[in-house]
C-alpha cells in the first residue's frame, strides 16, 4: 500500500487509535507507518503495543534546535504521504511543516480558542457551543488553513472533562473521514 500515515500524539492516544483501527479494518486505505510520542509514559505508548504499531519515543531534551532535526530526519526516513499530530503537544518548526503535509485536530472551532486549553477556554468564555476543527499545521498556534469543523454543543452541567469527551467523540470520526478524503487529493510520495 503506497500511502503512509505518520501520527505525532501526546496524550492517551484515542484519536490515533481510532486512526488505527480503521486502517487496519480496511475502512481507510493507508497504513499507519509509525507513531511519535515526546510522552514515553502517555497512554499512547502502550495503545500502539496492542495495536502491533511501531511506537517512537523523542522526549523534548534541552537543545530544542536538535530535537527539531531529529523529528526531521525521523519523519523523512519514514517518507509518509500525510502527518497526523492527534493530540501532539508540541509547536512543529516551519521547516518541518513547510517539507511534511501536517494536519492537526483540535477541540474548538478556529480562530476561537487555540491553545493547549480549548475546551477550558470555551467553557470560561460562555459560548453556548464549540467544536473540533482539523486544520493544515503552520509555523503558528493553531492558525494554519481550516478543512473542516464540526459543532458541540454546550450542556449546562459540563465540566471541562466530559465536553473535551464528547468533542472527542466527534473528533475521532472526522479525522478518520477527513484523512480518507485528503489522501485522495495527495500526490503520493512514498513508495
Ligand atoms: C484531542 O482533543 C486533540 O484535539 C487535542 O488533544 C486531544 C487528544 O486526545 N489536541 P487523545 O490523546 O487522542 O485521546
Amino acid at each position: 500500500m503506497s500511502r503512509c500515515i505518520f501520527i505525532l500524539a501526546s496524550g492517551t492516544g484515542s484519536l490515533a487509535e481510532a486512526i488505527i483501527s480503521a486502517s487496519q479494518k480496511g475502512d481507510l486505505s493507508a497504513q499507519v507507518i509509525a507513531v511519535l510520542t515526546d510522552q514515553p509514559e502517555a497512554g499512547i505508548v502502550s495503545k500502539c503495543a496492542t495495536l502491533d504499531i511501531p511506537i517512537i519515543s523523542h522526549p523534548m531534551h534541552d537543545d530544542r534546535a536538535e530535537w527539531n532535526e531529529e523529528l526531521f530526519q525521523i519523519t523523512e526516513s519514514l517518507n509518509p504521504t500525510l502527518v497526523v499530530s492527534a493530540g501532539f503537544m508540541r509547536i512543529l518548526d516551519a521547516n518541518y511543516v513547510t517539507t511534511f503535509k501536517v494536519i492537526n485536530s483540535h477541540p474548538s472551532l478556529l480562530p476561537m480558542f487555540p491553545g493547549a486549553h480549548a475546551v477550558r477556554d470555551a467553557l470560561i468564555s460562555k459560548v453556548t457551543q464549540t467544536g473540533t476543527t482539523i486544520h493544515w499545521v503552520d509555523a503558528g498556534v493553531d492558525t494554519g488553513e481550516i478543512i473542516v469543523a464540526r459543532e458541540v454543543p454546550i450542556l449546562e452541567d459540563d465540566t471541562e472533562e466530559v465536553l473535551h469527551e464528547r468533542i472527542k467523540i466527534v473528533e475521532r470520526g472526522l479525522i478518520v473521514a477527513t484523512i480518507s478524503e485528503l489522501l485522495d487529493t495527495l500526490e503520493f510520495s512514498h513508495e
